[in-house]
């Protein structure tokens, strides 16, 4: 199973804070299942260039590559790509895609979003060069209008939720909801500590077992695998 949305890399973000807590993360993550993380640190256009956050990522992501055990889930690099108006234009914007993918995570303000940005979502999601997945779609959905949800997922566009979403009572059941519709394409534990947001994502697995059956989990697992490309060998 994948992981999608994860601040496992040391450093990076407001996620792990050394190797060690990366190692636990991981383990935690491959005892419920997680056989592939995305890395998907934290990138703000306006804190920093993405020349430098590329390289902090390649230098956080070597540090823990000497220190991971086997067993241990494979890591894919990405980012979670915080949106501001004219993201679209940023020309280094291939290079913050999931690796071997044209995936853009990319995380939207949890306001009721104005025309101009639905439109320029709608314009990234006819670019050739990135696929657009909106992350935890769950923090926002309730602030736009169907309408708008329309419109995004007829241009294409892919949604993340995060494990969470499957945890209440009182949301559990539109998460199922979601999945059985086909509105939902990725999961992620979006994990950062062992305290308060430690990787929990095995229960949003057993969740779509139990609900959906295995079927279900297996289709989209394998869905997911095949968005990442000839780098995965299921
Ligand atoms: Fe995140």
């Amino acid at each position: 199973m994948i992981d999608w949305h994860s601040h496992i890399l040391p450093k990076m973000d407001d996620g792990s804070r050394d190797v060690s807590e990366s190692i636990a993360l991981l383990t935690m993550q491959a005892e419920q299942g997680v056989d592939t993380v995305i890395a998907t640190p934290h990138f703000y256009a306006n804190d920093e260039t993405v020349e430098s956050f590329l390289k902090r990522r390649k230098e956080s992501f070597e540090r823990l590559q000497e220190a991971l055990l086997e067993g241990m889930p494979k890591i894919i690099l990405g980012a979670e790509v915080r949106y501001y108006r004219g993201i679209s234009r940023l020309s280094e914007l291939k290079s913050l895609r999931v690796e071997g993918s044209k995936l853009l995570l990319l995380e939207m303000p949890e306001s009721k979003w104005t025309e101009d940005v639905v439109r320029e979502l709608v314009e990234m999601s006819s670019m050739s060069k990135v696929r657009l997945v909106l992350a935890h779609i769950e923090r926002y959905f309730d602030l736009q209008s169907p309408a708008v949800w329309n419109r995004l997922y007829e241009s294409g566009i892919m949604m993340q939720v995060n494990a969470s979403f499957f945890d209440s009572f009182s949301t559990k059941r539109k998460a199922l909801s979601w999945v059985k519709k086909g509105k939902i394409h990725f999961i992620g534990s979006d994990c950062h500590n062992l305290t308060t947001r430690k990787p929990k994502i095995g229960n949003a697995f057993a969740a779509i077992e139990k609900k959906l059956g295995v079927d279900y989990l297996v289709a989209l697992n394998e869905y997911g695998y095949s968005k990442l490309g000839t780098q995965i060998m299921v």
